[in-house]
């Protein structure tokens, strides 16, 4: 059977994770695809970087992703370098050929979805993102395809692992803001800039992800109130637990009318109190969890690791048979390019 070409765009933490789970399962997705899946090349910012072991042929790599993307032997582009640009200029040429792409870029997501879903219905190519929001934990395609006969009616989660930690260890130990992020960093948990975690910019990203596929509708990082952690005190995180409660980071993404009446959504990230008889005061350490609440499901928890290479490759995998598998028999996924953009609540209105 022919295979199924790839060309992976990023080699770090996620993509030798990616390879390696190529090349151990390689018999095994396969025969649940029916075709082999077979790296055309990887592109990387820099050819001499150690990157341990690599069960590939070093030949394999490049420093030029365009002329890689636009090889006709290539099937399917995986994204795993992140920023918005060059990464857009990437995923639409790719997309815009047929190639179908699997990326676990939230940011381009966040900023620029629409782009992307726009360039996968004029190349009629599949566009799947399930690493980009809470690693393995599978969340987007159930919003995406499980629940979409129902409405959605507001997720509620932890998305970032890192401030998600940073808060439970105040909680824990009474240690205040700076101490726990040390304790992040030392772990491995927190990066060397630990902004975009405390500040709230990667959860207020997946919190515009997850409004648009929750609500079917166009939501930009720019769209989201967003607060971060660097104010809470140990004072505050002793105050809620006197009154039976803890301080998470949490996305509030919901649907409903305006003052007016209309359909609208409001979407937030900001440090909450909730009751410890809540499912998500009880979610620690690192993990992710979202708590969605659908008209005629219910309610419905997702939980377990939303970071790491391993986790984060296990959700590209899962896209990539997806991908191959739709690539073999000539189908395509439906694109959310026509989603009309809901307007968003004022916070007052939240
Ligand atoms: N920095 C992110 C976190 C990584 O802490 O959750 C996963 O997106």
């Amino acid at each position: 059977m022919k295979p199924v070409r790839l060309a992976l765009l990023g080699c770090g933490t996620v993509g030798t994770e990616v390879v390696r789970l190529l090349h151990e399962q390689a018999a095994d997705l396969a025969a649940r695809i029916g075709a082999p899946l077979e790296l055309a090349g990887i592109a990387v910012r820099r050819m001499g970087r150690d990157r341990g072991p690599l069960p590939v042929n070093p030949e394999l790599f490049t420093t030029d992703p365009l002329s890689l993307i636009k090889r006709d032997d290539v099937d399917v582009v995986v994204e795993m370098v992140g920023g918005i640009e060059p990464a857009r200029g990437w995923l639409v040429e790719a997309l815009r050929s047929g190639k179908s792409v699997v990326t676990a870029n939230k940011a381009l997501l966040a900023e620029d979805g629409a782009a992307l879903h726009d360039a996968a219905v004029e190349g009629r190519a599949d566009l799947y993102y399930e690493a980009a929001v809470a690693g393995a934990i599978p969340l987007l395609r159930p919003l995406r395809e499980s629940l979409h006969g129902d409405t959605v009616t507001q997720v509620t989660g932890i998305v970032n692992g890192t401030t998600n930690y940073i808060l439970s260890a105040m909680d824990a130990t009474g240690a205040g803001f700076a101490e726990a992020l040390d304790q992040a960093t030392e772990l491995g948990y927190a990066e060397a800039d630990p902004t975009a975690d405390v500040e709230g910019f990667d959860a207020a990203a997946k919190a515009a992800i997850l409004a648009s596929l929750a609500f079917h509708t166009r939501v930009t990082a720019a769209d989201v109130h967003r607060e971060g952690i660097t104010e809470v005190t140990a004072a505050d995180v002793a105050s809620a637990r006197a009154m039976g409660c803890t301080i998470k980071l949490l996305c509030i993404a919901s649907r409903g009318p305006d003052s007016t009446g209309a359909d609208s959504v409001s979407v937030r990230v900001h440090p909450a109190m909730i009751p410890l008889s809540h499912p998500l005061a009880r979610v620690g350490d690192a993990f992710n969890a979202v708590f969605v609440e659908a008209v005629a499901a219910g309610q419905l928890m997702f939980y377990g690791r939303g970071a790491g290479g391993a986790p984060t490759a296990s959700a590209v995998l899962g896209d990539l048979v997806t991908v191959a598998r739709n690539r073999l028999v000539g189908v395509r996924a439906a694109s959310e390019s026509a989603y009309a953009a809901l307007p968003i609540r004022p916070m007052g209105e939240a």
